[in-house]
């Protein structure tokens, strides 16, 4: 090869290998550029080859100068390996970047079962009316559950086959909230105004409207001077402030040991609108029993059934959640099915 050829073909190799090194894009198109540069077919490494063939004098400068060309392009290969490798670390920033300016996603904070957001309404309707709040055990024994309710041995609540037993003699699980209006009276003088919300069991066949596990809220209010008319308007007042006016009360006659007058408190149902269906089967959807205290059981506590009178209801808690939300089987309030539960997220 020409001495003049080869420096000439050393200027052209370096001035276009660092153009095409540099112009590489990806790390890829930067090992091809490297092979075509500096590779052994390369035209530079073709004039290191004929470099052998030369005079002494042209071959000690053009081989001093062949290495500056060869570790220039090298180091050019360098840097721009360098250079890519950052790039495709900040590409894969770049694809992970958080946006901090974007709204959060905000955490699902659950919400109150429906029973315990009715219970609150109807603790809140009665809280405002004056009464307070008390509590008794869900063991209960035979006197404050039974006797001292005017509920005789004979009684058919009695049997085994309403009640269900504890292992201790004379111990069972409360079968209604009644027997706190007993311990309430025990433990205080006339006038009382509680409300007593709270679990009962009972034997029961589970079905649309009955379960063995269920919710009550007592009412017993004791003073003087106290008559049918003030149980009536309670209930009614109950009613409408949970119910709204376009649901119907009904206070009929029934029959409970603990009360002279009994009555039962219903609602038009919220399916038929009281024309009766597979719900409600005759248009009214029983909410609770009611009554004016008997007097023996005012006795039994030690009060002056000549001065005071009293009446005392007790609602059914789950009775109250179906008319109130619309729901047709009180099952579903128990099985804890997250479809249904989430429909109550933020009822207040
Ligand atoms: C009683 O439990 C009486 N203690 C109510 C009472 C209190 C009467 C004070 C007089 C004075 P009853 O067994 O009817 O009564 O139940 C009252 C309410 O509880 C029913 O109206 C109904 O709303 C609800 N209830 C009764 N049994 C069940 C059941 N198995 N499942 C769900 N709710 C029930």
């Amino acid at each position: 090869m020409d001495p003049n050829d080869a420096a000439r073909i050393l200027d052209e190799q370096l001035a276009g290998g660092l153009r095409r090194l540099r112009s590489a894009s990806t790390l890829d198109e930067l090992e091809t550029a490297k092979v075509e540069v500096l590779g052994r077919k390369a035209p530079l490494s073709e004039v290191q080859r004929s470099l052998g063939s030369l005079r002494e004098e042209s071959r000690r400068e053009l081989g001093r100068r062949t290495n500056e060309v060869f570790t220039a392009l090298r180091e050019a290969v360098e840097s721009r390996r360098s250079e890519l490798e950052e790039g495709a670390g900040s590409v894969e920033l770049e694809a992970d970047a958080v946006d901090i300016t974007l709204p959060g996603r905000r955490p699902r904070p659950g919400s109150l079962h429906p029973l315990t957001l009715i219970e609150q309404q109807m603790v809140t309707v009665f809280t405002r009316m004056g009464y307070r709040v008390a509590e008794g055990p869900e063991i209960e024994d035979e006197w404050h559950n039974f006797e001292a309710l005017n509920i005789p041995t004979d009684h058919p609540a009695r049997t085994m086959k309403d009640s269900l037993y504890v292992d201790v003699p004379g111990l069972l699980l409360r079968t209604e909230t009644s027997a706190v209006q007993i311990r309430t009276m025990e433990s205080q003088p006339p006038p009382v105004y509680v409300i007593v919300p709270g679990r009962v069991y009972r034997r029961e066949a589970v079905d649309a409207t009955h379960l063995s596990v269920f919710h009550q809220l007592e009412c017993l209010a004791v003073d003087e001077g106290l008559s049918l008319a003030h149980l009536k308007g309670t209930l009614e007042a109950f009613a409408h402030e949970m119910f709204g006016r376009q649901i119907h009360a009904r206070i009929t006659p029934d029959y409970f040991p603990f009360v002279e007058p009994g009555a039962q408190m219903a609602v038009s149902c919220f399916i038929c609108d009281g024309v009766g269906c597979r719900v409600c089967g005759n248009g009214w959807l029983e909410q609770g029993g009611a009554g004016m205290v008997h007097p023996t059981v005012l006795e039994n506590c030690g009060y002056d059934a000549e001065r005071y009178t009293g009446f005392a209801f007790g609602l059914g808690i789950e009775r109250v959640a179906m008319v109130r939300y619309g729901v047709d089987d009180m099952r579903l309030l128990v099985e804890g099915d997250v479809r249904f539960l989430e429909q109550f997220e933020g009822v207040a």
